[in-house]
């Protein structure tokens, strides 16, 4: 007792909360009318998922990738298309509403939005599809998730749920540890994209995980990536004005699939 006590507390007193930040660009999406995904909505062991498959039929069908969208989830229009891009370099893609059917909407109360969407709330319908996935023969997933999508890569990563991880300026996570917990039990490699100027996931916090990860420490495998003069959000939405935000955005999605290739 004594001594689990005393292995338990530093994990529990020393971490940073990563607050959850919300984009400053969020109150529009960039996407010009006209551009649809061409994915479609099923139900997948309950759950509303969104899916994606690659257009040559020939894809491997023991691989899918499980993306895990911001708050905004299916009703914004640049996670579908996002995810279009994983089924377009090759994996069937599915976007799980782990919201349940409640999204928070344009200028929401996202604090009061969070009480309603507690990992309580979030595993079960998550858990549904992977298992369900798994049960058609999909025996490699790769999750890729984006803000509020971090933390459950996270906690996929942890629990061995999953063949690899990639997320990009996570938010909700204690650092660094949730990573420790992650190199106490997990062997499933870890990729991570964040942003310069993310208030969330600091490029402080970002090298305190790569404390615990970096330089071969984590040996599942790690690479963090981070992009220069852009904010948290980046790797969804880029205004095509900005030259800068849109490399970013590509910069983060070739650096996930070039992760996922490796390791999946
Ligand atoms: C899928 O369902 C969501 C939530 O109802 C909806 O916002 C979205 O437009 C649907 N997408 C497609 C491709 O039907
Ligand atoms: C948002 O919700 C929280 C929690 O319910 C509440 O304390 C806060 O006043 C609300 N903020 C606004 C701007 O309504
Ligand atoms: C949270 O869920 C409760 C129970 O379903 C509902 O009454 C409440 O309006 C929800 N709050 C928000 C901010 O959506
Ligand atoms: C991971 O495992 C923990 C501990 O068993 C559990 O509470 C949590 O719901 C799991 N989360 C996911 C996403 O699998």
């Amino acid at each position: 007792m004594r001594f689990s006590l005393t292995l338990a507390l530093p994990l529990v007193v020393s971490g940073a909360f990563v607050p959850f930040v919300e984009p400053a660009d969020h109150s529009h999406s960039f996407v010009q009318s006209g551009v649809a995904p061409r994915g479609r909505n099923v139900t997948i062991n309950g759950v509303l998922t969104y899916v994606t498959l690659p257009k040559n039929k020939k894809f491997d069908k023991s691989k899918a990738v499980v993306f895990l969208t911001d708050v905004f989830g299916l009703p914004s229009i640049d996670n579908p298309l996002l995810a279009d891009k994983f089924a377009d370099a090759g994996f069937a893609t599915f976007v799980p509403d782990y919201l349940n059917g409640d999204a928070l909407p344009q200028g929401g109360n996202s604090t009061a939005w969070r009480a309603n969407h507690t990992e309580a709330h979030t595993t079960p319908p998550l858990l549904a599809v992977i298992s369900a996935l798994k049960k058609k023969g999909f025996k490699k997933i790769a999750a890729t998730g984006y803000c509020f999508g971090g933390l459950y890569v996270t906690r996929l990563v942890q629990n061995n749920t999953i063949a690899v991880g990639s997320m990009a300026h996570p938010s909700a996570l204690s650092v660094p540890n949730d990573f420790v917990l992650a190199k106490d039990q997990s062997d499933v490699p870890v990729h991570i994209n964040n942003a310069e100027r993310d208030t969330g996931f600091t490029v402080a916090l970002a090298g305190v995980t790569d404390g615990v990860m970096g330089d071969g420490q984590y040996e599942p495998g790690y690479l963090r990536t981070q992009f220069d003069a852009v904010a948290h959000g980046f790797a969804v939405r880029a205004d095509p004005a900005n030259p800068v935000a849109v490399a970013a955005k590509q910069g983060a999605f070739d650096e996930t699939i070039k992760f996922f290739k490796e390791h999946l």
